[in-house]
């Protein structure tokens, strides 16, 4: 039998918003202690569905059920905004942007993702979906309020696709590699 794929859904970010986030992770190093990881911008993704290690049966079904999902769902503008913490800033494991602009749309895209994947077998997380895109893990918890609080918000982009990607957790850190991508359909005129 083959190997278990270590593998998880997401939404990609634009350039600039990446480019945006590097530029704040420079202003929040400055006041971070040593026991923040901060994830690499180019690693940066917001994920509709964590799927762990499964097999590559599964991930064949998963990408035809992805596929329908994205026909059904148009291309939308999304825009990040404001940061927050898990489980709360004053004892934060994960600090993370939120989103403002397609926030109804990306949470009606991975109700459809988690609802076509449980129908081949996906078991869904129990905790209600909370669209955010990951910028740092403590390794203690720690109290993030004052890094919270500042003003940020990325530029418009576009989600044109859902990707399915492939997770190898390295000592360096995680290796993301794409294993399919799902266009969105276009959106309709204005
Ligand atoms: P998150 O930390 O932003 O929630 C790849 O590991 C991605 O899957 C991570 O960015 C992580 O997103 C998400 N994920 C969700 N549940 C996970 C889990 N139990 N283990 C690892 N990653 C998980």
């Amino acid at each position: 039998m083959s190997e278990p794929i270590r593998s998880f859904v997401a939404v990609s970010i634009s350039e600039g918003a990446r480019r945006e986030i590097s530029e704040l992770l420079g202003r929040l190093r400055h006041d971070a202690g040593p026991a923040v990881r901060w994830v690499k911008p180019e690693l940066m993704h917001l994920t509709l569905a964590f799927l762990g290690e499964v097999s590559q049966d599964f991930l064949e079904s998963a990408k035809s059920q992805l596929s329908e999902v994205a026909r059904r769902h148009q291309a939308f503008a999304m825009q990040l905004k404001g940061l927050g913490a898990f489980p709360i800033p004053s004892r934060a494991r994960v600090v993370w942007i939120g989103t403002e602009q397609g926030k109804g749309d990306v949470c009606s895209l991975q109700a459809d993702v988690v609802k076509a994947l449980g129908s081949v077998g996906y078991q869904p997380e129990r905790r209600s979906f909370s669209p955010h895109l990951t910028i740092s893990r403590l390794r203690m918890p720690d109290d993030v309020s004052k890094a919270v609080a500042v003003q940020f918000a990325t530029e418009s982009f576009t989600i044109e696709r859902v990707v399915l990607f492939r997770s190898v957790l390295a000592p360096a850190g995680p290796v993301y590699t794409v294993l399919a991508e799902f266009p969105l359909s276009p959106p309709s005129g204005p």
